[in-house]
C-alpha cells in the first residue's frame, strides 16, 4: 500500500510557509491575530556585502512591532524592505519571500501600489516646504481624492488622528517649516496616515525630539495600531517596552529572536538578547 502523504502544502513548501511561529502571533490575552507581513528567508545584498542574514519573521495585523539592535546590525535595511524602498539604491539584490496579506512584494509590478499600502515615517521630519494644510492634502490627492470640501474634512480628520489638529487648527496656512521639530513629525505622520496605507513604518521616529514631543509619538503609536499595523525601529529600550507588542532583535544582520515585547525584555531565550537589553553592549 503506497505511504500516504501526510505533508502539508506549507511543509512542502517552506520558504512561502504562511502558517505562523507559534512566538510571534501568540497575543498577550492568548487570542491568535492575523499575519499582516510574512517574510521568509530573507537575504539582502549591497553590492557584494550581505546585509541580512536568512530572515524570517511574522508581523502581526492592527500591532506594533519594534525592530532592535545596534549601530549598523541592519534594522534599516529590513524596514526598506518592507516597502521596496531599498529598490531606489543601486545595486542591491534581495532574496527570499515577503507577503503582504497574500501579497508577494516584489513581484507586483507597480511599486507604488506597494508604497500607498505601506507607508513610511522617516528619523528626520522631512515636510514638504508647503502650508500644513497642503502637506496632508497632498498625501489625499495621491489617494485620488480632488472634491475640496472633501479635502477640507479629510485634512481635519487626519490631522486629529496624528494629534495635531488643536496645535495647529488656527494657522493650516502657515508654512511646515514653522513648526517645531515634534509638530513637523507628527504632520509627517499625518501626511503618511493620509493616503491610507494599512502598514506604517517608522525608522527611530521620536530620536530627535524632547521628551514631551516624545511621548505624544509614542502616545500617537499606541492609537494608531487600532487601524494599521506599525512596524517601527528604535535605539530606546523603554521607549521599545512601552509601545511595542512584539520585538524583533537583529545582531550583525542575523534575527537573533523574535517574540512578544514583554518576555524578550524580561526572559529572552537569547543570551545575546540579554546583553543587548541590559545594555552590556551595543
Ligand atoms: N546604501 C547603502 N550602501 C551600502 N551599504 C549600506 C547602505 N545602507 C546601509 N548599508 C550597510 O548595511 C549595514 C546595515 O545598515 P543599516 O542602516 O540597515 O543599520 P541600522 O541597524 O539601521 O543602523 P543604525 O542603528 O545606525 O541606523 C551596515 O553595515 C551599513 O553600512
Ligand atoms: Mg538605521
Amino acid at each position: 500500500m503506497p505511504e500516504k502523504n501526510t505533508m502539508t502544502e506549507n511543509e512542502k513548501n517552506p520558504r512561502i510557509q504562511k502558517e505562523s511561529t507559534p512566538e510571534s502571533s501568540r497575543l498577550k490575552n492568548g487570542e491568535k491575530s492575523t499575519i499582516k507581513i510574512t517574510v521568509r528567508n530573507l537575504d539582502f545584498f549591497y553590492g557584494t556585502v550581505q546585509a541580512l542574514f536568512d530572515v524570517s519573521l511574522d508581523i502581526p495585523e492592527h500591532r506594533v512591532f519594534a525592530l532592535i539592535g545596534p549601530s549598523g546590525c541592519g534594522k534599516s535595511t529590513f524596514l526598506r524592505t518592507l516597502n521596496r524602498m531599498n529598490d531606489t539604491i543601486p545595486g542591491t539584490r534581495l532574496e527570499g519571500t515577503i507577503l503582504l496579506d497574500d501579497d508577494d512584494i516584489y513581484k507586483v509590478k507597480d511599486v507604488s501600489v506597494i508604497r500607498t499600502r505601506v507607508g513610511m515615517v522617516f528619523q528626520k521630519s522631512n515636510p514638504f516646504p508647503k502650508s500644513i494644510f497642503e502637506n496632508v492634502a497632498y498625501g489625499l490627492r495621491v489617494n485620488g481624492i480632488n472634491d475640496k470640501s472633501l479635502i477640507a474634512e479629510q485634512v481635519e480628520e487626519t490631522l486629529k488622528k496624528a494629534y495635531l489638529w488643536d496645535e495647529v487648527k488656527d494657522k493650516l496656512n502657515h508654512n511646515a517649516y514653522l513648526l517645531s521639530g515634534g509638530q513637523q513629525q507628527r504632520l509627517c505622520i499625518a501626511r503618511a496616515l493620509a493616503v491610507r496605507p494599512e502598514v506604517v513604518l517608522m525608522d527611530e521616529p521620536a530620536s530627535a525630539l524632547d521628551p514631551i514631543s516624545t511621548s505624544k509619538i509614542e502616545d500617537l503609536i499606541g492609537e494608531l495600531k487600532k487601524d494599521y499595523t506599525i512596524v517601527i525601529v528604535t535605539h530606546n529600550m523603554q521607549q521599545a517596552a512601552r509601545v511595542s507588542d512584539f520585538t524583533a532583535f537583529f545582531y550583525e544582520g542575523v534575527m537573533v529572536e523574535v517574540g512578544a515585547t514583554r518576555k524578550i525584555f524580561t526572559k529572552p531565550d537569547q543570551k545575546k538578547t540579554e546583553d543587548y537589553i541590559t545594555g552590556r553592549f551595543g
